[in-house]
C-alpha cells in the first residue's frame, strides 16, 4: 500500500516566510515510490480544513520498478501550506519519508556510504533483486534538469519535468549528484534481509548539502549496538558505528543512522525549530523522539501539556538531552514555548522500524504555541484623527489595537515599546464611547472588563470620545480620553497564526 499523508496547516495563506528553510511546509511536493519487494488514480482533488490530516492511497502503478528513468513522479500542489508525508506498506515492511516542499530541494546532495549488510551485494546488477545494492532517487522538477552523477568518470543524465531517474550506489560511489535545477533525493534499498529470508525497504530523503559545518547530535534513543552513522562530505565519507561518549558528529555534509531495518537522516543543529507535527502511522507502535538543551527541557509541550515524567537521557560530553514519548494521538503537535529543539518521529510493527525526521511546522517560538504567522504590532504614521487611524491600520490588513481582558495585554504593551523605540509619545487604541450610550467600547468588541485609565481619566463625555495612550516612559501605558479629531500615530495589530493543538 502506497500513501501520502497531507497536513494543512492554517486556512490562511501565508506568504511571509522569507526564509525557505524555515520549515518543511509548502504548496509543492513531488514524490516517488521506490521499489518495495516485501511485499489512487487520475487526478485527485482534497479540500482540508485547518490542521486536518488526510491520508491518500496512491495506485500501485506508481512503485518504480527498475527502469533507469521513469516518469512515475507524483506531484501534489496545495493552494495553502500543507506537510507531506509518504508511506510504504507491504507485508510486514513499513517505510516512512518526509516530502520536502520545493523550495527547500537543493542542487547539490552528498551520497552516503554504503553500510555492509548481509545479504545485499556491492555489484551493479539488475539481475537478483534482494542482493541489489543501495540506490539513488533523483526526482526533476518543473523544468528539464541536468543531472551529474559524480562517479568517475562523471555521468550526465538529462531529465525531463517530473521524471525520476534511479542510480545503483556501490561502496566506491557515487560521492555526490549536482543538477542544473533543484532536484529531490532519495536514498534507500529495495529489500534488506533481515532474518529468516524476509526483507524491507530502506529509505530516507537526502538534505541538500550544505557548505558550512553542521553538527549532529544523536539521541541515544535512536541507537541500538547495531547502530552505524554514515556520514559524507565533500572531502570523504566515512561510517562509525555509535560511541556513548561522543553523540555528536560535525562535518560540513550530511550525516545518517543506520540500523538494521532503519534508515534515518539527522537533523542538524543548524535546522532545530520550535514545532513539530507528529501523524501516527496506524495500528502500529510510534514515538517521538526529543532532542533538546539540558536547561530547556521544562519548555517542552506535547499539543497543550508538558511531557509527563519525562526520562531525560544525557548526550555524553553536549549541553544536550533528549527522551522518547509514546505517540497515542493521530496527530500530536511538539512544541518549545521559547527555544528550538530536534524531533524525530520513528515506530515499529513487529520487528520492522520506520521513521522520519518530524516535519517542521514553524522555527520561531512563542510562548502562546505554535507559530505560524507571528503577531504584529505596528506604530502607524500620523492620521488625521481616530477615524483616520482605524482605516489606516485596515489598509494594511491590521487593526487598531484592543487592549481587553482577554488579550495578554502586558505583552502586547511590551512589543508596543519595542515597535516605539521611544519615538512616539502618545497613540490612538482601539476603544471609543458610543455616541448613543456613552459607553465605552472596544473596536473587537469584548467587554470593557479591564481598563488602564490614568488618574483622573476618563473625564466628561464631553472632554473626548475616543481613547489614547501614552507611551512615555514613567506613564505604565496609562490611557486619556481625547478629541477624536487629534493627529496622532495609531498602534496597529493582528494577533499570532497559530496551528491548532488539539
Ligand atoms: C526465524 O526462524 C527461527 C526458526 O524457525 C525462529 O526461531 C525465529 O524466531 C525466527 N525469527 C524471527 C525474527 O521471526
Ligand atoms: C564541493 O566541492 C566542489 C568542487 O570542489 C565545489 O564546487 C562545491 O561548491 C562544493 N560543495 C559544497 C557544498 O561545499
Ligand atoms: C567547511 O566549513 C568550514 C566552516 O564553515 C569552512 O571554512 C570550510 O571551507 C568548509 N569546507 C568545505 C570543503 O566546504
Ligand atoms: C474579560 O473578558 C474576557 C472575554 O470575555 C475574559 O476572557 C476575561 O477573563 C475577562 N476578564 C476579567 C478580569 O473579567
Ligand atoms: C503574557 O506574556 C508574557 C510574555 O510577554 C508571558 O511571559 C506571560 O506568561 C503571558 N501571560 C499569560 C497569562 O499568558
Ligand atoms: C532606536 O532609536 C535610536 C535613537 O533614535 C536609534 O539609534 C536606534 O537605531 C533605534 N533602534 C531601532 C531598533 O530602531
Amino acid at each position: 500500500m502506497w500513501s501520502v499523508l497531507l497536513l494543512l496547516l492554517a486556512a490562511r495563506n501565508s506568504d511571509s516566510s522569507a526564509d525557505p528553510r524555515v520549515d518543511d511546509a509548502g504548496h509543492r511536493f513531488v514524490v516517488v515510490f521506490p521499489e518495495n519487494i516485501a511485499s489512487h488514480s487520475g487526478n485527485q482533488q482534497e479540500t482540508l480544513s485547518a490542521g486536518q490530516t488526510k491520508e491518500i492511497l496512491v495506485d500501485e502503478e506508481l512503485e518504480l520498478r527498475k527502469n533507469q528513468i521513469s516518469s512515475k513522479a507524483l506531484l501534489i500542489t496545495s493552494t495553502e501550506k500543507i506537510t507531506v508525508r509518504s508511506c510504504s506498506r507491504k507485508l510486514n515492511s513499513v517505510q516512512t519519508a518526509l516530502v520536502l516542499p520545493t523550495p527547500q530541494l537543493g542542487k547539490e546532495y552528498f551520497i552516503p556510504p554504503v553500510p555492509q549488510i548481509q545479504g545485499t551485494t556491492d555489484q551493479v546488477s539488475l539481475e537478483v533483486t534482494e542482493r541489489r545494492p543501495f540506490s539513488l532517487f533523483v526526482i526533476s522538477g518543473k523544468q528539464q534538469t541536468t543531472v551529474t552523477i559524480g562517479e568517475v568518470p562523471p555521468r550526465e543524465v538529462v531529465l525531463q519535468s517530473q521524471q525520476v531517474l534511479q542510480v545503483l550506489v556501490q561502496q566506491a560511489g557515487p560521492r555526490a549528484v549536482t543538477a542544473d535545477q533543484p532536484v529531490a533525493v532519495l536514498f534507500g534499498h529495495a529489500c534488506t534481509i533481515r532474518y529468516n529470508c524476509t526483507c524491507g525497504i530502506l529509505q530516507t530523503t537526502l538534505s541538500p548539502a550544505s557548505d558550512h559545518k553542521l553538527r549532529f547530535f544523536i539521541p541515544p534513543f535512536l541507537v541500538t549496538d547495531e547502530t552505524r552513522l554514515l556520514i559524507s562530505s565533500n572531502e570523504s565519507t566515512t561510517i562509525r558505528s555509535f560511541d556513548p561518549d561522543s553523540p555528536l558528529v560535525e562535518t560540513n555534509g550530511t550525516a545518517l543512522l543506520y540500523r538494521p531495518g532503519f534508515l534515518l537522516t539527522l537533523i542538524p543543529e543548524a535546522h532545530f525549530a520550535s514545532c513539530y507535527v507528529i501523524n501516527r502511522v496506524k495500528d502500529m507502535q510510534n514515538f517521538a523522539v526529543i532532542l533538546v538543551h539540558k536547561h530547556l527541557t521544562d519548555g517542552v509541550r506535547i499539543g497543550n501539556d508538558p511531557l509527563e515524567n519525562p526520562v531525560w537521557q544525557e548526550l555524553r560530553g553536549t549541553e544536550f538531552v533528549s527522551t522518547q514519548v509514546k505517540v497515542i494521538l493521530d496527530k500530536s503537535v511538539l512544541w518549545h514555548t521559547s527555544h528550538k529543539m530536534a524531533v524525530y518521529f520513528h515506530g515499529n510493527y513487529g520487528a520492522a522500524l520506520f521513521g522520519n525526521p518530524a516535519p517542521v511546522i514553524s522555527s520561531t517560538a512563542d510562548f502562546r504555541g505554535c507559530l505560524l504567522e507571528p503577531e504584529v504590532v505596528h506604530i502607524g504614521d500620523v492620521a488625521a484623527g481616530w477615524r483616520e487611524s482605524v482605516k489606516y491600520c485596515r489598509d494594511k490588513d491590521l487593526q487598531l489595537v484592543s487592549l481587553s481582558g482577554s488579550h495578554n495585554v502586558t505583552h502586547i504593551y511590551q512589543e508596543m515599546v519595542r515597535a516605539n523605540n521611544h519615538s512616539v509619545q502618545e497613540a490612538w487604541i482601539g476603544m471609543r464611547r458610543s455616541s448613543q450610550s456613552g459607553e465605552w467600547y472596544w473596536l473587537d468588541n469584548e467587554p470593557v472588563n479591564t481598563t488602564n485609565w490614568k488618574d483622573g481619566e476618563p473625564g466628561a463625555v464631553n472632554e473626548g470620545q475616543c481613547a489614547i495612550m501614552s507611551l512615555r516612559s514613567g506613564e505604565e501605558f496609562g490611557w486619556s480620553d481625547q478629541d477624536c479629531c487629534k493627529a496622532v500615530h495609531p498602534v496597529c495589530y493582528r494577533p499570532p497564526l497559530l496551528f491548532p493543538l488539539g
